[in-house]
C-alpha cells in the first residue's frame, strides 16, 4: 500500500472559508471573500490576538531563514507558503545569501496563482501547486527538481501549515518522509500553534476550524500540544534552543524575546545528521 494517498486537487470555492485567505484577512490583506471574513471574524472573537500571532509567525520565519542561510543553506522549500506578503522566504534568503533558490508549495490554487503572478520573473524562485499530504509528489515535482538539487542540503519549512491537518499519524509520516528523503546537513523547520498555554481558546478555535471545513481529517477535542511538536523532530538533531514559544527562538536586536504567554505558537529547527552523501 502506498504510504500516501493520491489526492484530488483543492478546487477554488469562495463560499467555503479558506485558511490562507483568513490569514490574509488577519494581516490586513485584500485577497479574501465573505466566507473567509465571516469565519475570521468569529475566530477573532475567540482569539483577538490572532493578527499579532500572525506577525510573530512571520518574524519567526525571517529569523529561521536568516539562521539557516548563515549555516550555509542555499535551497529552501516552503510548504504551505500562504499568500505572498512582506518578508517572504525568497526575499529573506536572497538578501542573506544571494543566489539562494526557493520553491514555494501550497495546495490552494488562489495562493499559487497570486504567487506565480508576483514571482513570474524572479530567478531562482518557483511556485508549485501540491499537497503536503503527498510529500512524494512535492519532492518529485519537475519544477522543484529544476531548481532544487536534492543531493545537496535543503531547508524544508513547515510553518503554521500542518495545523489544519488533524491526523497526528499523517503529520508524523509527512515529516518522517521529508526527513528520510533529504541528505544530511538538511534542516526541517516547524511552526505550529499549541494547546498548552490557552487550552480553552485553542479548543474553541479548533472546533470552529473543523465546523467550517478548514481543517481536514478526524475530529479532535484539542489542537496539538508542545510535546506533540517536539516528537515530530524525532530522528533530527534539534538546534538550540529547542522547541520554544516562537518569540523566544533566537530573538534579534530590538525584539523583546517575547511575552510567550500571549503567543501560543511554538517553533523549532532540526538538522539531519549522518555521513555526507547519505539519505
Ligand atoms: C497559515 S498559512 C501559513 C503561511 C506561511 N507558511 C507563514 O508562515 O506565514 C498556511 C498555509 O498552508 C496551506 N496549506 C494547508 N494545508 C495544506 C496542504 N495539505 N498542502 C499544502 N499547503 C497547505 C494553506 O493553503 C495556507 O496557505
Amino acid at each position: 500500500m502506498a504510504a500516501f494517498t493520491r489526492l484530488e486537487p483543492v478546487v477554488f470555492d469562495p463560499t467555503t472559508p479558506n485558511e490562507a485567505r483568513m490569514y490574509d484577512y488577519f494581516v490586513g490583506g485584500k485577497d479574501n471573500f465573505a466566507a473567509d471574513r465571516d469565519a475570521a471574524r468569529r475566530a477573532l472573537e475567540i482569539a483577538p490576538e490572532l493578527p499579532m500571532m500572525c506577525r510573530e509567525g512571520r518574524r519567526f520565519l525571517g529569523r529561521v531563514v536568516r539562521h539557516l542561510a548563515a549555516a550555509g543553506i542555499r535551497q529552501f522549500v516552503d510548504i504551505g507558503c500562504g499568500l505572498p506578503t512582506q518578508g517572504s522566504v525568497h526575499q529573506v534568503a536572497q538578501a542573506a545569501a544571494p543566489g539562494s533558490r526557493v520553491v514555494y508549495v501550497d495546495n490552494d490554487p488562489v495562493v499559487v496563482m497570486h504567487s506565480q503572478a508576483l514571482l513570474d520573473d524572479h530567478r531562482n524562485t518557483a511556485v508549485i501547486e501540491a499537497d503536503m499530504r503527498d510529500p512524494e509528489q512535492i519532492l518529485g515535482h519537475p519544477r522543484l527538481n529544476e531548481l532544487i538539487d536534492l543531493r545537496e542540503p535543503v531547508a524544508i519549512l513547515l510553518l503554521f501549515s500542518m495545523d489544519v491537518i488533524s491526523d497526528d499519524d499523517l503529520v508524523a509520516r509527512i515529516v518522517g518522509h521529508l526527513r528520510d528523503a533529504v541528505v544530511p546537513g538538511s534542516h526541517i523547520a516547524i511552526g505550529h500553534s499549541v494547546s498548552d498555554l490557552r487550552p480553552e481558546v485553542t479548543a474553541k478555535l479548533g472546533a470552529l476550524y473543523l465546523d467550517r471545513g478548514i481543517v481536514s481529517g478526524p475530529r479532535r477535542e484539542q489542537v496539538r500540544s508542545k510535546g506533540d511538536i517536539e516528537r515530530l523532530f524525532d530522528g533530527l538533531t534539534l538546534l538550540e534552543p529547542g522547541v520554544v514559544y516562537i518569540p523566544r527562538w533566537h530573538p534579534e536586536e530590538g525584539e523583546a524575546g517575547g511575552n510567550p504567554g500571549a503567543v501560543w505558537s511554538v517553533g523549532g529547527v532540526g538538522r539531519k545528521d549522518g555521513p555526507a552523501g547519505a539519505r
